[in-house]
């Protein structure tokens, strides 16, 4: 059985009111769940502690949205996978199409992220996607597994357990559009084929949809049989979307 995963991808978005109010609301309802389902919270850096403090003893994971490419030294502004497992996180995003594009990410850069998130002992959860043009053009599978093998590039079969992979259309994200059920199943299945012709653990391994996903879709995508879950932005800052959607992936 693979493990359920719904994360929750607050972006820039937040303060320290909203980890008042979101985050214990979430934590009350989870308990419905009976840990069928793994609930993780990304907030910005900065509200790690918070959330932290507010998940305390509830089973709840936490993740970080970013680290750096390097453990630590002279890199103003950054902040590292070490600090991360440090504070608390179980977690680290890479290679968010956000990251990819308006911080001009490539994937040798996502790899290193990788390879310094493992490094700390964290889980890893990788984003990977194609673009409207790269769909449209026939190469979406393609794109989406040179995403994978680059990142995973150098990482130990024996590491399979702590990677979690997020398919993300980026024409998906944020712009109310969804990829069908099957065409996100169709990409999933590719995916799993791939990570398991890289040598990994494939069958074991949750791989999450995310893009656009709401409550009133999140039940047909999580049914299809290799979406083990989902990666949520927008939906997830309103608690009542985010925990009927984390509900949707217990059914
Ligand atoms: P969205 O974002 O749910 O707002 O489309 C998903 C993501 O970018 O992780």
């Amino acid at each position: 059985m693979r493990r359920q995963i719904v994360a929750a991808n607050w972006k820039m978005n937040g303060s320290s009111e909203l980890v008042r109010e979101l985050v214990p609301a979430i934590r009350e309802s989870a308990v419905a769940l009976d840990n069928a389902v793994e609930v993780v919270i990304m907030p910005p850096s900065l509200f790690l502690g918070g959330v932290k403090s507010e998940l305390s003893g509830s089973g709840l994971s936490l993740g970080i949205q970013n680290i750096a490419r390097w453990q630590e030294g002279a890199y103003t502004g950054e902040v590292s996978a070490g600090m991360a497992a440090d504070v608390g996180c179980d977690y680290a995003l890479v290679g968010h199409s956000e990251r990819r594009q308006l911080f001009g990410e490539t994937d040798e850069v996502i790899a290193e992220k990788v390879a310094r998130i493992l490094e700390s002992g964290l889980k890893v959860m990788l984003c990977v996607g194609e673009t409207l043009e790269e769909r449209e053009a026939g190469n979406a599978e393609a794109v989406v597994c040179r995403q994978a093998d680059v990142a995973l590039k150098g990482v130990a079969a024996a590491d399979a357990r702590r990677i979690v992979i997020a398919y993300e259309p980026v024409w998906a994200i944020g712009t109310g559009k969804t990829a069908t059920a099957d065409d996100a199943q169709a990409m999933h299945r590719a995916l799993r084929t791939r990570l398991s012709a890289l040598g990994f653990a494939a069958d074991e391994m949750s791989l999450l949809y995310g893009g656009s996903v709401k409550p009133d879709n999140a039940g047909a995508l999580f049914a299809q049989p290799d979406i083990d879950g989902g990666l949520i932005g927008g939906a997830s800052l309103k608690a009542n979307d985010f925990i009927a959607i984390c509900q949707a992936a217990k059914a």
